[in-house]
């Protein structure tokens, strides 16, 4: 398949990253079907990107013509079949869970054309792995989208074992069209941008934990020393304390380094149900800076 040939896309998942996604992809001229399991977060997501496409508006980066004819091209439904029958290419966006990922792409392997890509947006979980759930390995890579999606230019592309220089050549082409720019990383547990990051995380909750600074004084730190945007809490909140405990936990047992060992107090807070920010994440009771009753703010 050329690029040229590429008409549709299907998205997995419609939470943080699923719906940035579709938005970049509908707003590059793609045909978007996403699916999310139940119909109020398939209405949610819709929402949302209805929300960010205004946004966009709003800040003079797209047309409003350009926005109403964005969302025109995006469909959302429970129903995995009608989402993924016809797509050229499936991006895959659900939580980082090794098990039902796979679950997911065997399912999908028997239902869409022979044609169709798969691609997974893993933040750490090892590609070669993921397209063992498949009968078309050669066809299947990682598609390492960075959050928020319509805003984040790097995209981390990684080609498991059996991946084919075509698919590759694809997604490296795609990411461009879609004004990304794409990078490649060596398969493995984290590739690069996810192992870098997840020891600083790691780290500043291992810091909280022993009483060296608080929440709030190490994001500041962090901000104010080193000129980072975002601080290491306020960045948890924002990805989801869910996905930081999953991709911790999975580079920890796949490399047993212990740099990588998910620290107590996350497993507490996500099993608490502070999965993160309340506004990112439906149904959660909100992240470090709701647990530590910390105003947020500049
Ligand atoms: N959050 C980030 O900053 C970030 C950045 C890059 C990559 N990622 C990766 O993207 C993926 C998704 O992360 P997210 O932050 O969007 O998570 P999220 O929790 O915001 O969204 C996941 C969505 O998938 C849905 N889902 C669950 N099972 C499903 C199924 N069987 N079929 C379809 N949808 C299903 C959930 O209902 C939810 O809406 C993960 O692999 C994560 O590691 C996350």
């Amino acid at each position: 398949m050329k690029l040229e040939d590429v008409k549709k896309i299907a998205i997995l998942g419609a939470g943080i990253m699923g719906t940035g996604i579709a938005e970049v992809c509908a707003r590059a001229g793609y045909e978007v079907t996403f699916r999310d399991i139940s119909e109020e977060l398939v209405k949610r997501a819709y929402e949302r990107i209805k929300k960010s496409l205004n946004r966009a508006v709003e800040k003079g980066k797209i047309s409003k013509e350009e926005a109403e004819a964005a969302l025109s091209r995006i469909k959302g439904t429970t129903d995995l079949k009608e989402a993924v029958k016809d797509a050229d290419i499936v991006i895959e966006a659900v939580p980082e869970i090794m098990d039902l990922k796979k679950k997911i792409f065997k399912e999908i392997d028997e239902i869409c054309p022979e044609h169709t890509i798969f691609a997974s947006n893993t933040s750490s979980l090892m590609i070669t792995e993921l397209a063992s759930a498949t009968k078309r390995p050669d066809k299947f890579i990682g598609m390492h989208w960075f959050n928020p999606a319509p805003v984040m230019k790097l995209i981390e592309v990684i080609p498991g074992v059996l991946t084919s220089e075509e698919t590759y050549n694809l997604i490296v082409e795609l990411s461009k069209k879609l004004g990304k720019i794409p990078i490649k990383a060596k398969d493995g547990p984290g590739f690069f941008t996810t192992r870098f990051l997840a020891y600083y995380l790691a780290e500043a909750v291992r810091l909280l934990e022993e009483g060296v600074a608080g929440v709030k004084e190490i994001d500041d730190m962090v901000k104010l020393g080193f000129n980072w945007p975002m601080g290491p809490f306020e960045l948890m909140d924002f990805i989801g304390l869910d996905t930081t405990y999953h991709i911790l936990d999975y580079i920890y047992n796949e490399t047993g380094n212990p740099a990588y060992k998910p620290p107590l107090l996350l497993k507490k807070l996500v099993t608490a149900g502070f999965i993160g920010h309340p506004k990112q994440k439906p149904g959660s009771r909100g992240g470090f800076y709701e647990y530590f009753k910390i105003p947020r703010g500049k």
